[in-house]
């Protein structure tokens, strides 16, 4: 069975946005999750364009200004919110890695440990 990792309480995204988080310890967030009202996505922090580079220039800097798609700094490739799909930008078409996530009964959001130390193909 895989182990269940806590990333944080549901209730301490705020309703709109997207925050990083570190939860293996590795010193860089590693894994975001990006909260709308009608959507709830996490994914592995590295952008599929090039090597393990991360998405945001500086904490919790996952999406444009209207929150309406994920932005790598590097080189501005836009990513739609919804599936992770590059749909602007260098990495065209490609996608980020998604880590399914899990709430419990106490209103925390998990991912098991197996999804959060995949690697890009
Ligand atoms: S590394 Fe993300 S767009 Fe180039």
């Amino acid at each position: 069975m895989d182990t269940a990792v806590l990333l944080c309480r549901l209730d301490s995204l705020p309703a709109q946005g997207a925050r990083g988080f570190d939860p293996l310890g590795q010193g860089t967030d590693t894994v975001f999750i990006v909260r709308k009202p009608d959507l709830l996505r996490a994914y592995l922090n590295r952008c599929p364009h090039y090597g393990d580079t991360p998405l945001p220039w500086r904490k919790d800097h996952y999406l444009d200004a209207a929150g309406e798609a994920i932005v790598c700094a590097a080189h501005g490739a836009r990513f739609d919110l919804a599936t992770g799909v590059c749909v602007l930008g260098p990495c065209l078409g490609q996608s980020l890695t998604a880590v399914p996530l899990e709430l419990n009964s106490q209103g925390e959001l998990t991912a098991a440990l197996s999804s959060l130390q995949e690697t890009n193909p």
